[in-house]
């Protein structure tokens, strides 16, 4: 096994720091600068296609012009794979925000093969679990983590599913989450790429399907009394709002998290399902209405291209390509309920129906780039700081199997 080397001139790098979500990564990372390894502030630096791109984004960060950082310029991940390696050579961990599903996979194999960590903030299952089939034992072998969906989707779901079995005294065996989006009075919205993520994710969801039969994994066993999932559409008490289930990658992190625990740590499995609160009943029909459009567009070429070529008028404001403005984000945020059941301390969890409940919740800033930038960052940092409590020196991992003894799991998101 190689050992990553530890003396580079970078601790993170950050790659897409010209995006929408990589202006975010770079503030966050100036004001963390701080929390380096040991008691040293972190070396950082910037890396894209674009050497003005990134000063701008450094001045609009308020980084100044001196400091623990540098501008790494000229890196196009879909060309020239060898100045991504003369990059990735420098630096511990590659902290990345941009589009996984068509340029993500040269990076994590350049990460890889030269040494560093890679963290990213991606939503899309596909990618995340391909790079697992195809990295995990080259990641394991070289010493490196590869460490996807360290934003939003999916360190709050996937970290507060691992909370709530710390904190039930028993086996928790099911939990079910609701998600709670609260902003002002101009909304909430997010920026063109998600959609787009969304768009191409969904138009191939047959390759998932693919996918997942590769790993050939045998069924979750199911502890204790089985959940029955909601309907399509339903009225929860939890949060006096109507929900749906969550479309994005939490259930399946989560799952894969879940998998591992039970694999290597022989933690019984928890049964998940993802909610969220879409509001009154006017809402629903909008929602029925954009979500028929949707599938029947995602199916063919010319119906993608007019999604993403009219992001703000097919998702109903929800994506636009300017993305939110500053007063969007500011008044808005999230939280997330886990409603847990199972089986109290000294009680057979095959006998019987579940004797306990846990109610736990993870608050946040608005979700899309500010708790996403947050969490991506403090990822970095704890992988940085407590690299020794991470599995087996190296592979690929959700966070909660990343992390799941280090502190990030007490950390605000
Ligand atoms: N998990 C979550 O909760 C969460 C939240 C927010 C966003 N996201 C995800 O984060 C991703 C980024 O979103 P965004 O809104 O920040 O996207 P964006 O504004 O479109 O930014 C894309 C970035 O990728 C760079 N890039 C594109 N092609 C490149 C290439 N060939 N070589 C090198 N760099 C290239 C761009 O650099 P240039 O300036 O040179 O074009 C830019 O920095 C999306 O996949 C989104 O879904 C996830």
């Amino acid at each position: 096994m190689a050992d990553v080397p530890t003396r580079r001139p970078y601790h993170i790098i950050i790659f897409g720091a010209t995006g929408f979500t990589g202006q975010f990564v770079v503030e966050e990372v100036a004001r963390c600068a701080a929390e380096g390894p040991g008691l040293s502030p972190l070396k950082w630096a910037v890396a894209g296609r674009s050497r003005q791109r990134l000063e701008e984004v450094l001045k609009q960060a308020g980084a100044g012009k001196k400091g623990n950082f540098e501008v790494i310029f000229d890196i196009n991940c879909s060309q020239n794979t060898e100045t991504m390696r003369l990059a990735f050579d420098q630096c511990s961990t590659l902290s990345l925000s941009f589009q996984y599903r068509f340029y993500g996979e040269p990076v994590v194999k350049a990460c890889i093969e030269n040494g560093a960590h890679y963290i990213d903030i991606c939503g899309e299952p596909q990618f995340l679990e391909c790079m697992q089939l195809q990295y995990h034992t080259k990641a394991l072998d070289r010493g490196v983590y590869v460490i996807g969906s360290c934003g939003f989707d999916s360190i709050p779901a996937d970290l507060g599913i691992l909370y709530t079995q710390r904190q039930f005294k028993g086996t928790l065996t099911a939990v079910e989450s609701f998600l709670k989006i609260t902003s002002g009075p101009e909304g909430f919205s997010g920026h063109d790429a998600t959609w787009q993520s969304a768009v191409y994710g969904f138009a191939d969801s047959g390759s998932l399907r693919q996918l997942r039969k590769k790993f050939g994994y045998k069924p979750l066993p199911v502890v204790g009394a089985k959940v029955q999932k909601r309907g399509f559409v339903f009225f929860s008490k939890e949060i006096e709002q109507y929900a749906i289930p969550f479309m994005g990658s939490d259930p399946s992190v989560v799952k894969r998290t879940q998998r591992f625990l039970y694999e290597e740590e022989h933690q019984s499995p928890v049964q998940y399902s993802a909610y969220v609160g879409v509001g009154g009943l006017f809402s629903i029909v909008k929602l029925f209405c954009g979500g028929v459009l949707f599938w029947f567009m995602v199916k063919f070429g010319l119906g993608r291209k007019l999604l993403t070529t009219f992001p703000s008028l097919f998702s109903f404001g929800l994506f636009s390509k300017a993305g939110p403005t500053m007063k969007q984000i500011e008044n808005t945020c999230f939280s997330l309920t886990f409603f847990g059941e199972g089986y109290s301390d000294g009680t057979d969890p095959s006998q019987g129906r579940p004797n306990a409940k846990i109610c736990t919740q993870v608050i946040g800033a608005e979700p899309g780039y500010v708790a996403t930038v947050s969490a991506m960052v403090q990822a970095a940092v704890t992988l940085l700081n407590e690299l020794h409590s991470l599995p087996r020196r190296g592979g690929v991992y959700t966070p909660g199997a990343a992390f799941y003894k280090t502190s990030l799991i007490d950390r605000p998101p």
